[in-house]
């Protein structure tokens, strides 16, 4: 039974988990709140975070799961794709331990990760598996045969899901991140209050951009009439912005269950915390008689456990990254397959 050691360093969350086949022992996190003064995740600032936080928290994690470094028998590391600069000071992190102990090193796609979320508590899906990932970076539908026999067969041409939120929200004067926001607020307003047009997308590819700018639009008319439109109608505005996202993510997902037959269908990535996405999900999958899988709210942002759990994996193949792993910042998940991993 491996113990496996994963840290999770690619945008503005730094997370250790400790795992192993009977599950998560430790799993310990810190986001990095600072980034929501700036309205955006600053990388220079976020690689420092990482650097301050990666120590403290692996020492953490190892006195909460109550075993010693030497115990842990590989450790994994998100190789990809991230920021840069985050992505470096992780991997180095883990190249160091695993240098330090001698025990292997485990190079893990952060959008497989994501996916493999699902795999840590039961009920687990089964294969084949229909993933629509949505993160503030990716927006993606992935078919799965296997755990390591994916196809991605639709993706965002433009924004992502996660940034068309915190891009809308920002219009509507909400922090950042603002997907949380306007979740909260959609809750208690009128979604049919503006019409935001989905946009046209041929096959099972998806577009963002064209709301943003007809939100815009509609704002600035608004606040012509009412200088105070946006303050009045923040919880409308919310919820008309959530449905016409949710309405595309919907509509392909749909589409995709169609043309990829499968029983169990999950969603994936922090914008799956969507409340609004969830029972939209539900209810396509209670009309096509789908199994949906929900993460748990702690895996569905940046997490370590799911770095862990997919490692896990990787570790019964006994697939090893070198130690002259490089992060790969852009890594797609297209051109993800076991033989060229590292
Ligand atoms: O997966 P994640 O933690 O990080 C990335 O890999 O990007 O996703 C972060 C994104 C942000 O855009 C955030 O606004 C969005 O997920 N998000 C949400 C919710 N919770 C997080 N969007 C809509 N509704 C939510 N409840
Ligand atoms: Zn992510």
């Amino acid at each position: 039974m491996p113990l496996i050691l994963a840290l999770e360093s690619s945008c503005d969350d730094t997370s250790i988990a400790i795992a192993s086949d009977s599950g998560v022992l430790a799993h310990v996190g810190r986001s990095q709140f600072i980034h929501g003064h700036f309205g955006g995740v600053v990388p220079e600032l976020a690689s420092r975070e990482h650097l301050a936080q990666l120590l403290p928290l692996t020492r953490q994690a190892l006195k909460i799961a109550g075993i010693l470094p030497t115990q842990i028998d590989a450790f994994a590391v998100t190789a990809g794709p991230g920021l840069p600069g985050a992505l470096m000071v992780g991997t180095s992190f883990a190249k160091s331990l695993s240098l330090v102990f001698k025990k292997p090193l485990i190079a893990v796609h952060h959008m497989h990760a994501h996916i493999m979320a699902h795999f840590i508590d039961p009920p687990q899906p089964e294969f084949p598996l229909l993933c629509l990932t949505v993160s503030g970076g990716h927006t993606q539908l992935v078919y799965l045969k296997d755990t390591f026999d994916l196809e991605v067969i639709g993706q965002t041409l433009d924004d992502a899901a996660g940034e068309a939120f915190d891009k809308g929200a920002r219009m509507l004067g909400l922090p950042y991140p603002g997907g949380p926001h306007i979740d909260a607020l959609a809750k208690q307003g009128n979604p049919h209050f503006l019409h935001l047009p989905v946009a046209k997308v041929p096959g099972l590819d998806f577009s963002f951009s064209g709301l943003k700018t007809s939100l815009r639009h509609s704002l600035e008319k608004g606040t012509a009439h009412q200088p105070d439109y946006i303050e009045t109608h923040r919880a409308d505005l919310s919820a008309s912005l959530q449905r016409a996202i949710v309405d595309m993510l919907i509509q392909k997902l749909r589409s995709a269950a169609q043309l990829y037959p499968c029983h169990d269908i999950a969603l994936a990535g922090g914008v799956a915390a969507n409340v609004g996405l969830q029972q939209a999900a539900q209810e396509l999958c209670r009309v096509i008689g789908c199994r949906l899988h929900l993460p748990k709210p702690e895996y569905c942002t940046d997490n370590a456990a799911m770095i862990a759990q997919t490692a896990l994996y990787y570790y019964q193949k006994g697939h090893f990254a070198a130690q002259d792993l490089v992060a790969r910042p852009r890594w797609p998940l297209s051109a993800y397959n076991l033989q060229n991993i590292n």
